[in-house]
């Protein structure tokens, strides 16, 4: 997936573009809240730490918010909201245009911001810059492009009436986020928000603060108004309650957690009402059926479950794969995973890094000792690196079965389990059989099997021959408790905005 599109070739065919560079020594610069385009301490005068999970070290303190502080952004989130504010007075064309400018500062800093996307989660650098910060970019461009074409419709009535509709912002967003791809599921919130006209309130990960607020500096030189974005980064159960519990924001776009999107769920209802948009864990199937490029479907499934160390909503893990090749798909898939280069994300040759805390850690190593007791065959891996911190091996199982605790629960970790099945209908039901419906995937050449899968499987993205082939233009989001709404494509603007129907009665049908 990773592309170099935009590097330029000096002109020379033969020379392929140099690799990016992570920026040595990096000083960390933001670690304040950021409201109303300045910094602040927080009210407590609390600050909180956050790791570089690769080398356990302390990048720096940042400062810890709470319930007041939120309320302080919420207020300069409404008051840039105003009628008559210059974000509300901006025509939509220059709001656009504020979206490409941020875009262009984070093409500039793209080497900083995946530097320290790199520090904080232990994400390889490479990953983190030719695929968060290209998805980011891309985000920003593709919603700044909709900002002057968000249209109402005119309806249809009688002769004496026009009707129409206006498409307005919403008010004060909410944005809570998670570590797996701080920036950019930020962007995924942030641009279609800002597109839209609404102020934002948005609250980064606690394990994973630093590329927001770096954000927070280039919204601020962009020239957003005050107000129109703010960030406080603290703990879920203060900023991310307070946020979710707040009678002032008008909606909310969460990611992370199933346990903690009801819980925002709740809080939202009790409070406002406001809307909310989830995105929430997935258990995702990923089909190989015995007449697919085996090639491919290896590969695929190989990278749609290990990326980002298994830390993704979208991993394949559950690997359905039908008896004939069930044998040479899990030989092949064992070779991918003892072959997969695992070390410092910023070495090049890396694909692997660390698990973002113990946490995390732990739950992984958990899980995988419950496939070991529940019969499960582990082909390789099956623990932690020795001395390596928060590093977990690579580690498939094969021989797993439906009710195992490993082919139920989300593991969020470098684990592929590979289960059997013998025909269609049969794998269609085991497939759906799970609270979850984020994404699946099916690998086969023939298109009657691939497109009857498609409309079968319960989940809102569907992969055919490939995985993780995300596009800003596409919607993105869940089926059952994978969660509500959209993000990405037209389909989140409709997030993003009221919908006001205006009629007019004509005095007089007949002039
Ligand atoms: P989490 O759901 O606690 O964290 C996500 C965000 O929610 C963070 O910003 C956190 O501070 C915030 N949060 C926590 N409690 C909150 C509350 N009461 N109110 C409002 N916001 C709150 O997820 P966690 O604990 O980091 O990971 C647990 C599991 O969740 C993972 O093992 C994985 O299975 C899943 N997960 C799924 C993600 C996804 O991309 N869908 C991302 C992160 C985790
Ligand atoms: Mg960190």
């Amino acid at each position: 997936m990773a592309t170099i599109n935009g590097e330029v070739e000096n002109g020379q065919p033969d020379q392929k573009p140099a690799l990016p560079r992570p920026v040595r020594d990096l000083e960390v610069k933001f670690t304040k809240i950021f409201i109303n385009n300045d910094w602040h301490e927080s009210k407590s005068g609390k600050k909180f730490a956050t790791y570089n999970p690769s080398t356990l070290e302390k990048i720096c303190e940042v400062e810890e918010g709470d319930k007041p502080d939120v309320d302080k952004a919420v207020e300069a989130a409404q008051a840039a909201f105003q009628r008559g504010s210059p974000w509300r007075r901006l025509d939509a064309l220059s709001r656009g245009q504020l979206l490409q400018q941020l875009a262009n500062l984070l093409e500039r800093d793209r080497a900083i911001l995946a530097t320290l996307e790199t520090m904080d989660t232990g994400k390889p650098f490479l990953h983190a810059f030719f695929i968060d910060l290209e998805g980011c970019i891309k985000t920003f461009r593709y919603f700044a492009g909709w900002a002057d074409k968000i249209q109402g419709r005119t309806i249809p009535t009688d002769d004496n009436v026009v009707c129409f509709t206006r498409h307005e912002p919403v008010g004060v967003c909410g944005a809570i986020t998670p570590w797996n791809f701080p920036l950019l599921m930020l962007a995924w919130k942030l641009a279609p928000a800002l597109c839209c006209g609404n102020t934002v309130v948005l609250k980064p990960a606690e394990q994973t603060p630093l590329t927001a607020l770096y954000l927070g500096s280039l919204i601020k030189e962009v020239g957003f108004p005050p107000g129109v974005v703010n960030i406080v980064p603290g703990f879920g159960p203060t900023v991310g309650a307070a946020i979710s519990s707040h009678p002032q924001i008008s909606k909310i776009a969460f990611t992370g957690s199933t346990e903690v999107g009801k819980l925002v769920k709740e809080a939202a209802s009790r409070s406002n009402l406001k809307r909310v948009t989830l995105e929430l864990g997935g258990k995702n199937p990923c089909i190989v059926c015995a007449d697919a490029d085996l090639d491919l479907a290896v590969e695929c499934a190989h990278r749609g479950v290990f990326f980002n160390q298994g830390q993704c909503c979208t991993a394949a893990s559950r690997v359905f794969v039908e008896e004939q090749v069930y044998a040479e798909f899990v030989r092949r898939s064992v070779e991918y995973a003892k072959q997969r280069p695992v070390g410092d994300p910023f070495d090049i040759k890396t694909e692997q890094g660390p698990q973002i805390d113990q946490k995390q850690f732990d739950k992984i190593l958990e899980l995988i000792e419950s496939g070991k007791k529940e019969g499960a065959k582990l082909e390789c891996g099956g623990s932690a690196m020795e001395d390596r911190g928060l590093f977990i091996k690579p580690t498939v199982f094969s021989e797993v079965t439906d009710n195992m605790r490993i082919a139920k629960e989300e593991i969020f970790g470098p684990v592929q389990p590979i289960l059997k099945f013998k025909n269609i209908e049969e794998v269609i039901k085991r497939a759906n059989s799970t609270d979850y419906g984020l994404t699946a995937a099916v690998f086969t050449k023939n298109l009657d099997k691939a497109l009857k899968l498609a409309s079968a499987l319960e989940s809102g993205t569907v992969w055919i021959n490939c995985y993780n082939a995300l596009y800003a233009q596409a919607p993105f989001g869940g089926f059952k408790m994978s969660g509500n709404g959209r993000e990405l494509g037209e389909y989140a603007l409709a997030e993003y905005t009221e919908v006001k129907t205006v009629t007019i009665k004509l005095e007089d049908k007949n002039p």
